[in-house]
């Protein structure tokens, strides 16, 4: 018998969305008055109010596990045959992040389970690859998770634009929160903006070039979405951008509107994109998750029903992969966010002191692969209790 395919008319996107961050903060005054730098440069200059810090106990994988289990309430795990796991924070060189996840949620055997790279941009393709699957078995769901710690050295600019944070969405056909277009415009560049070798913890920058090639490939993937879609700067209420600083996102969006020739006045300004920047604000860069926290900072705190309205996306991957697309938020997704648990988590984080924060930063994890416990810190749902024999353990918290 013949079926018909009707994946081109189906569609499919983010069923749910769930954003985790750590559970302490350093404020960006605290580290300004320490560097001897005015309190104006980070929380104006670069926009940013305060920084996640993740402590020893905390890492990529108890992050993405504590931002994915709100998802499995009311869902058949085993309806998951898929796990992309993004993130530029490995911890192995060879097994996949998603695999530990993959057993702290207990899901199904029958799952393919694998990691996925190109800096911040990678959550993305795990989005468009997990809608391509979708669309031949509408009957599966994908879990798609973005996990990251920024981490640069101590005293270089980078540093006032760390953070961490996860991001964990459903993807499904039939979505309840977005709709992804099929429409797209993408953009690779060998370029040396931001990068770390294997042999570093810390990412290496060259700052101000990675601020103009984040600027010059949304200015390329735009005029193609636009030559795709024929839509315009104006057929957008709201736009989400990729934020390693909250700077960064304002800048951008302000090049896009004079590259449209629309001018913008600080009102239209704050309703195009305020609100997708209060969790970057307070969190600092997450790099993969970090459009998705976006995403998130807007549906949960905007009052007005988004329902039927496209929102403009901009992802945006260091080296680089860029990518300009879009969704449409699905009428009734305010039923189906997970606000109240984001803010509690953003509610209850504890502040350090920059002595407490160094003594995190040079905590790391030990490399001569023995036997260590972590001190118990305060985490979410799982931590990583340890290591022996080379091996990572974790456990679940509560
Ligand atoms: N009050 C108000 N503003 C002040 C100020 C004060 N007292 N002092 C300085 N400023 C302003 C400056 O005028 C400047 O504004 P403009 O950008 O509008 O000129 C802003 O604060 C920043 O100051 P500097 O340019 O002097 O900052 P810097 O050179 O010390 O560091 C940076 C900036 C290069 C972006 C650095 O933070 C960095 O290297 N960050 C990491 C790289 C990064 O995030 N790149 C972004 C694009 S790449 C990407 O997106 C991928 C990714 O996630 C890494």
């Amino acid at each position: 018998m013949i079926t018909q395919n009707t994946s081109s008319t189906m569609e499919t996107g983010i069923d749910k969305i769930s954003f985790y961050t750590a559970q302490y903060y350093i404020d960006m005054k605290t580290l300004a008055d320490v560097r001897g730098v005015d309190r104006d440069k980070y929380y104006v200059g670069i926009g940013q109010e305060r920084m996640s810090v993740a402590p020893p106990d905390e890492d990529v994988i108890t992050l993405a596990a504590s931002a994915a289990k709100p998802l499995l309430e009311g869902i058949n795990p085993s309806d998951i045959e898929l796990l992309l796991f993004a993130t530029e924070t490995g911890i192995d060189q060879s097994k996949a992040a998603g695999i530990y996840v993959h057993r702290l949620l207990g899901l199904s055997h029958r799952c393919r389970v694998v990691e996925l790279k190109q800096a911040c941009y990678s959550c993305t393709a795990g989005l468009q690859m997990a809608r391509s699957l979708l669309a031949a078995h509408p009957d599966k769901k994908a879990l798609i998770i973005a996990s990251d710690v920024a981490r640069y050295e101590l005293d270089s600019p980078g540093e006032a634009t760390q953070g961490c944070a996860a991001i964990a969405m459903l993807v499904s056909a039939n979505p309840r929160i977005m709709a992804i277009d099929e429409e797209s415009g993408y953009y690779t560049e060998d370029v040396m903006d931001f990068w770390r070798p294997n042999y570093r913890d810390e990412a290496l920058v060259d700052g101000k070039f990675s601020t103009k090639q984040y600027i010059a490939t949304l200015e390329h993937t735009w005029k193609q979405y636009q030559e795709q879609t024929g839509r315009s700067f104006g057929d957008f209420k709201h736009f989400c951008y990729h934020v390693p600083f909250s700077k960064m996102a304002e800048k951008a969006h302000q090049r896009l509107a004079r590259a449209n020739n629309v001018k913008l006045t600080p009102e239209l300004f704050e309703q195009q994109i305020g609100r997708s920047l209060i969790y970057n604000r307070i969190t600092g860069n997450s790099y993969t998750a970090s459009l998705y926290v976006g995403l998130t900072s807007l549906l949960d705190s905007t009052e007005e029903d988004l329902g039927n309205q496209r929102i403009g996306l901009f992802s945006y991957g260091s080296g680089c992969v860029a990518e300009f697309f879009s969704g449409v938020v699905i009428p009734g997704y305010k039923d189906h966010l997970l606000s109240s648990n984001h803010l509690n988590i953003l509610d209850n984080r504890a502040e350090l002191t920059y002595q407490q924060y160094e003594d995190i930063y040079h905590f790391g994890v030990p490399k001569d692969g023995g036997d260590h416990s972590f001190p118990l810190y305060k985490t979410g749902p799982y931590r990583l209790a340890g290591i022996k024999d080379h091996k990572r353990l974790y456990e679940t918290v509560s």
